[in-house]
Parts: structure tokens; sequence; C-alpha cells
């Protein structure tokens, strides 16, 4: 069976989640991302080209009085309370952690917050290596400038929204989510360049070529997810140290040689011909060479799951499963051991692979995977 994951209708999210609040001052949405392709480059100085998705985390705000927050949540029992000045690394945990740490972020910005109460609501599947936690985080940042009156540019969002995550929330990442759902646009793809923090859209109209992009979210979770990542990391850095770069953007083919740990030479190999990927993948979209962007999503995801090891084998059977019935190509997306594959499959198609895919993930005696419409979507944005 198929379990389709819907958006929902942002409006009427957005109407109910202010109803729980006195005197509402909007809402706001941020979207989940999916990336096409640059897999753990982001952290190496790299290129990265998301999409953000129609699937939104939605955060409603009121000012207090005071000077407290409060965070209620439509998903979850408890609700968080605290005065502003309270708020700080290692004061906070659990998911409260993610909303409060923005409140955290944005003062020591140097901006004011005043007391506010804030309701969230998510459609991002939790889990699934789409980034509900980037959603979460860019919609109560929304939320909390709109409080305070201030607009600040949204890469200065990035960097706040960035910090709540490794500081306050304790989960060191990339930036590439953060940045995906700020700046994510319709129909548009982002390249993102880790080396400067610079974006450009570049358009990503799959459906003009008789193609869909289809997101299977695995519901795989590995255990090790949290401490794979952290190590994949460390081992980027080992390598960039022992070649003597800045980063692993400045190595190259030539450098692997120069390696002579087997592990980490594999690590280096995946950046730097990922890297390489992103680039020709943005070449081929110029050129509408749609079958080369399949080529290019198979070959990343061999890359990681060969040489960046953080595949599994439920993401395993997505890709091979789409590849073998007419996709032009298949990745895993996102962190890796376990959350969501992509993969590129002509419009007549896609029915047939999401069954094939479903039917095999039965046939293993695995859950039923989530599967998510991924037109290309606005980033964050006031919706109420
Ligand atoms: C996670 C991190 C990102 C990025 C990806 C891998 O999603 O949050 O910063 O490193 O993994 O590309």
């Amino acid at each position: 069976m198929v379990d389709h994951v819907e958006p929902g209708d942002g409006r009427e999210i957005a109407t109910r989640l202010a109803s729980r609040l006195e005197e509402p001052l909007g809402v706001f949405a941020a979207p989940g991302r999916v990336n096409l392709i640059g897999e753990h480059t982001d952290y190496n100085a790299g290129l990265c080209l998301p999409i953000a998705l129609p699937h939104a985390t939605y955060t409603a705000v009121a000012r207090r009085a005071d000077d407290r927050i409060t965070v209620a949540s439509a998903q979850q029992d408890d609700r968080f309370e605290a005065a502003l000045g309270e708020v700080s690394p290692g004061a906070v945990d659990g998911w409260a952690a993610y909303v409060a740490g923005v409140a955290w972020a944005l003062r020591e910005a140097g901006h004011e917050l005043p007391g506010m109460d804030l309701v969230v609501d998510g459609r991002v599947p939790l889990g699934s290596g789409l980034s509900s936690s980037a959603a979460l985080l860019c919609s109560a940042a929304l939320a909390m400038c709109a409080a305070a009156g201030v607009d600040p540019d949204r890469r200065e969002l990035v960097t706040a929204t960035m910090r709540a995550e490794s500081e306050v929330a304790g989960a060191p990442t990339g930036g590439l989510d953060q940045t995906a759902a700020l700046l994510g646009e319709a129909g548009q793809a982002l390249l993102i360049d880790f080396r400067d923090h610079t974006t450009r859209s570049v358009p990503w109209r799959p459906a003009d070529a008789g193609l869909e992009l289809l997101v299977v979210d695995t519901r795989a979770s590995h255990a090790h997810s949290d401490g794979g990542y952290g190590s994949r990391r460390e081992e980027c850095e080992t390598a960039a140290r022992r070649l003597g770069v800045a980063s692993l953007r400045e190595a190259d083919h030539d450098d692997l040689g120069r390696l002579d740990d087997g592990v980490l030479r594999r690590r280096v190999r995946h950046v730097v011909t990922e890297v390489a990927r992103v680039s020709a993948t943005v070449d081929a979209l110029a050129g509408d060479d749609w079958r080369r962007v399949g080529e290019l999503f198979t070959a990343s995801h061999a890359s990681m799951r060969d040489d960046f090891e953080i595949s599994c084998a439920e993401l395993d059977v997505v890709v091979e499963t789409a590849l073998g019935h007419g996709a032009l190509g298949a990745r895993m997306t996102g962190g890796g051991f376990g959350g969501s594959a992509i993969a590129l499959v002509p419009t007549d198609r896609t029915e047939d692979v999401a069954g094939r895919v479903a039917d095999a993930f039965a046939d293993r005696g695995w859950g039923a995977p989530g599967l998510l419409p991924a037109p290309a979507s606005p980033g964050a944005r006031r919706v109420g």
C-alpha cells in the first residue's frame, strides 16, 4: 500500500492555529526541504542543490505584556514556559529547545524580543530526513521577528537558526536545511555555495519534461543516525587537516593518493565527486538534459552507499526498485542512515514505481513507506 503524505491546506492550518491565541499577531510557515544533490557537502564548504517542499511547519504568535515565552504544540502535550532571560544553551531540552533556542539566538544577535506566546503545528514528517527541525526553527524565527517588529536579512536568520540548533538544541548541522527553508522559491532549486554562503536560483520544473520527483519516506531510522553524522563530520575534518587544506572543498582527485587511510580516502572521494556532481547537475538542467540529471542522482547514491557509507537497506531498496521500473535516476537524500530517497520518474510511470516500492517493502516485512508530492515550493513566509 502506498501511503500518501499530503501537505494539508496551509490557510486552514493557519486559521486553526491562530484561534488558539487570544490576540494573534500572525502565523508563519517554513517548509521542509528535499536535497536534490550535494550531500554532506555543506560542512565541507561545498555545493548543495535543495528545493523547498509544500509540507511546512506553522508557528502562530501573540505578544505578551511580560517578559515570558510560552511554546505549545498541536502535536505534543507538554508546554514550555520560561522568562526570556532564562533561555540559554543547556537550559532547555526536547522539541521546545528548537523554538526557545531561536529566541536566545535572536537576542544574542542584538534583537530585543517582547514576551510571546507561540503555538506550532507541523506537516513535515518527523525523522524523515526532510528537515522538520529546520522548518520549526525557521517558522519560529519569522514569528519572533514579527513580534519584535524587525525584519532581518534572511541570511542573518540562517545564522541565528543554525546557532539555535547547534548551541541550544545540541544538534550541529551544516546550514543546508535552514538555507533551503528560508530562501527556497516555487519552481526553483537553490544552488548554495557554502564557501561563501551565496545562493543562486536554478529552474526546477520536471513536470515540463514529463517527469515527476517522487519523495519516498522509508520511515526507517537506524540507531546510529546521530552518531553517524557526527563521525562523518569528524572524518572530513581529520582528512582536511592531514591534507593541509582549510576544508575538503579545496581537495581534488590528486589528493586521494596522499591519504593512506582507506576510510578517509573514501570519505574525501565522496565529497570531491559529489561537489562535481552538483555542478554537473546544474549544467545538465541548463541544457534540459534530464537523463544526465538522473545519471548524476544515481551516481550520487552509489557514492553515499559505498564511499560515505550512510545508506541502509531500506534506502537501497527504494533506489534499486525505482531504477528497475523506469526511473531516470534515484538517490537517498539528507543525512542518511534512514529517512527519505528521491526518484526522477516519467509521470506516466509514477504510480507503478510507487506501487513497486510499496510491494518491495511489504515483501520484506517492512512498514509502508510514505510518498510525498514534491513540487519546488516557496520558502518561509507569513500565511495568516
Ligand atoms: C543533514 C544536515 C545538513 C546536511 C545533510 C547532509 O540534513 O542537517 O546540514 O549536512 O544532513 O547533506
